[in-house]
């Protein structure tokens, strides 16, 4: 079975989901629970955006040492510096260079011809090579980029010592089919990609991002980005919790695998919320709040029979203790009846009836009913005291 390798940029691109906001401990803390949850590689920040993001970066590297640190940098000497500053603390030094490769980003942006970018991408390669043993090198919105200049530039950044070439689709454009389209244009069309670790970073602006992911794994990528719970710039990135889980449960179809300790995901997910402030959905695959509550009095009884009925993750899988039966208008007796027994009601035929109409009255104005509700409703019909 084949290893995918996660690489998280929760604390990069997650950080720049707008009004995020994290300081150095609030870092520090996620970094920690990512190396908890197994992650391959942590991208701890942008070390020349500010002070504060390279102390963090600098931390991270000193403190976490089962996880690769990376951090950001632009094609100038200056942020190349100061990555070297905030990971040369780090057990395995890795940069992440990136410079933009499409014919807009190139002329509107960059304004610079392509032979003046493929120059500029290779001379910062040739410079972080002097600090760091390991080098990613991203084109930016590769997926807008030409393919034939795509892979000449790749060619150049590798054989100026390159290790791995990151393929972003910065602005959410590409489908699954193109996006692995683009890598075996490049695995067929760049001369020494055989030694690559080929990587992907896809944004979410069509809801494509973790389909797009997953095609790149089908294609011969061997390195996922992307962050806990989809932060990131604009629709966000991603959801590594969701990819990772996506290979485990159709395993089959995949036959890949990711080192991440899945049952670490909804305790890091509960961290990142709480820590940037970002509520995650409540249905949210795989770690939503409705991810495994059943309302339907169809579905409801399906799960109170056997679980996998409705259930294709089983929620203890992610770290999430029990799945949820929601009390509400579509409910049916048999969950009813079960939520009864569990807080301790005996009720014979006739008092079940009983309580049952008066519960499908109460949610004529009220969506979900609690235990509390039904506690009260118990008094109020006199079925307990
Ligand atoms: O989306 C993007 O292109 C990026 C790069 C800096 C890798 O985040
Ligand atoms: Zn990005």
């Amino acid at each position: 079975m084949r290893r995918i390798s996660l690489f998280d940029t929760t604390l990069r691109d997650g950080e720049q989901s707008p009004g995020v906001n994290l300081n150095v401990k609030e870092k520090l803390e996620i970094a920690r629970q990512l190396e908890r949850l197994g992650m391959d590689v942590i991208e701890a920040g942008f070390p020349a955006s500010s002070n504060s993001d390279l102390l963090a970066v600098q931390e991270i590297a000193k403190t976490v040492k089962n996880s690769s640190i990376t951090g950001l940098a632009r094609s100038v000497k200056g942020d190349i510096d100061a990555a070297w500053e905030a990971l040369k603390y780090s057990e395995e030094p890795r940069i992440h260079v990136f410079l933009a490769t499409s014919p807009i980003h190139m002329k509107y942006k960059l304004n610079k011809t392509p032979d003046q970018v493929i120059e500029t991408a290779v001379n910062a390669v040739k410079y972080a090579a002097k600090y760091f043993p390991v080098i990613q090198w991203s084109a930016e919105d590769a997926c807008r980029s030409e393919l034939p200049f795509l892979a000449k530039i790749v060619e150049e950044v590798i054989a100026a010592g390159a290790k791995i070439i990151n393929i972003p689709d910065t602005v959410g454009y590409i489908t699954p089919k193109e996006y692995g389209e683009i890598f075996k244009y490049l695995q067929q069309n760049v001369k020494g990609i055989e030694n690559i670790t080929l990587s992907s970073h896809c944004h979410d602006d069509l809801g494509m991002a973790v389909a797009n992911a997953l095609a790149a794994i089908e294609n011969g990528v061997n390195q996922i980005e992307g962050t806990i719970n989809g932060l990131g710039e604009r629709a966000g990135n991603t959801a590594l919790e969701e990819l990772a889980v996506a290979l485990h449960i159709r395993n089959d179809y995949y036959n890949a695998t990711t080192g991440l300790v899945l049952n670490e995901i909804k305790r890091t997910s509960d961290l990142v919320s709480n820590l940037t402030g970002m509520i995650v959905p409540a249905n949210k695959a795989v770690v939503g709040k409705n991810a495994f509550a059943h309302e339907a009095g169809i579905h409801q009884d399906g799960v109170l029979k056997e679980k996998t009925t409705y259930e294709i993750i089983s929620p203890e899988l992610v770290g999430v203790t029990t799945n949820s039966m929601v009390l509400g208008k579509h409910s049916g007796r048999h969950a009813f009846k079960s939520r009864l027994v569990e807080l301790g009601y005996s009720l014979s035929d006739e008092e079940l009836n009983k309580m049952f109409k008066a519960f499908k009255e109460l949610t004529e104005t009220k969506k979900e009913i609690t235990d509390e509700d039904l506690k009260a409703l118990m008094l109020e019909e006199k079925v307990a005291t």
